[in-house]
């Protein structure tokens, strides 16, 4: 496939060397676009989906210029520090289980990141991963659906690796890697092993279903046994994840609800 969506001299292969030659991960990397700077990493991997870009194809950026978050916010990251990645998704499934895939990159991210620290990671619903309580990382996913479904999902993810200053708004609820371990991480090896276990992860999705990575994210949940807030109506004590991904909140009066998506304080 000959892809003329953007400037190929703006891919930079040395930034990821290894990866670049190609490794042996599966589906996931198969086609790998390493750049210096993009706008947002989403948007390429959106316009290789549009293009008929295989399953499994990664963008990697050094810098965003234009970096997203949820609800309409901005991602900002110190060029060359983090990682900021965004992986392009075909999954035959209805638009109500979008969620999962959420929480399923969250159960692989946090895996990669304990695997390569040692430290103790975990989730917070919908898809923040939180190291000793401080956001460390954050997952963005957005779906293209047509008549017939879901086209594609790009689930993009956003790690802070070796930034250790950060805007004076989240400077006390994030962190990063250095921050944490006390000296600076590459970021190859971080990226390579979160492309196997996402791989692994959604090999098992596939097959089985979100039964087990529903399970992991729930052993592993910083949400959970917490007294949660969502919007005006639902508060309580979160007390579940269900099959679809959503929150189940269990409010004073004994009532179960659901929080499908968005934010709880
Ligand atoms: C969040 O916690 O609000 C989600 C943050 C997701 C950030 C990543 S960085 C790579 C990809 N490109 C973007 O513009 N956003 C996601």
């Amino acid at each position: 496939m000959t892809l003329r969506l953007f400037d190929h001299a703006l891919l930079d292969r040395s930034l990821y060397p290894r990866l670049a030659r190609g490794l042996p991960i599966g589906v996931m990397g198969r086609a790998f676009y390493p750049f210096c700077s993009v706008d947002s990493t989403q948007n390429i991997a959106r316009e290789l989906a549009s293009a008929g870009a295989p399953e499994g194809t990664v963008v990697v950026a050094d810098h965003q210029t234009l970096g997203r978050g949820r609800a309409g916010r901005s991602w900002l990251a110190e060029p060359g520090a983090n990682l900021l990645v965004s992986v392009l998704l075909r999954p035959r499934i209805p638009v109500a289980r979008v969620p999962q895939l959420s929480l399923l990159l969250a159960v692989a991210s946090r895996e990669a990141i304990e695997g390569q620290t040692g430290l103790p990671v975990r989730v917070r619903w919908p898809n923040d991963l939180l190291l000793a309580g401080r956001k460390v990382a954050g997952i963005l996913t957005e779906a293209a659906s047509g008549a017939q479904g879901i086209l594609h999902v790009v689930a993009g993810i956003g790690i802070n690796v070796n930034q250790t200053e950060f805007h004076e708004e989240i400077r006390e609820r994030a962190t990063s890697l250095a921050l944490a371990t006390g000296s600076p991480r590459e970021r190859e090896p971080l990226l390579e092993a979160l492309l196997a276990r996402l791989n692994h992860w959604y090999a098992v999705y596939r097959e089985v279903g979100f039964g087990p990575a529903r399970s992991a994210w729930c052993r592993n949940s910083a949400t959970l046994g917490e007294w949660v807030a969502s919007g005006r109506e639902i508060a309580g004590t979160a007390v579940d994840l269900d099959e679809d991904g959503a929150l189940v909140v269990r409010t004073a009066s004994g009532v179960l609800k659901r929080v499908v998506a968005g934010e709880i304080l």
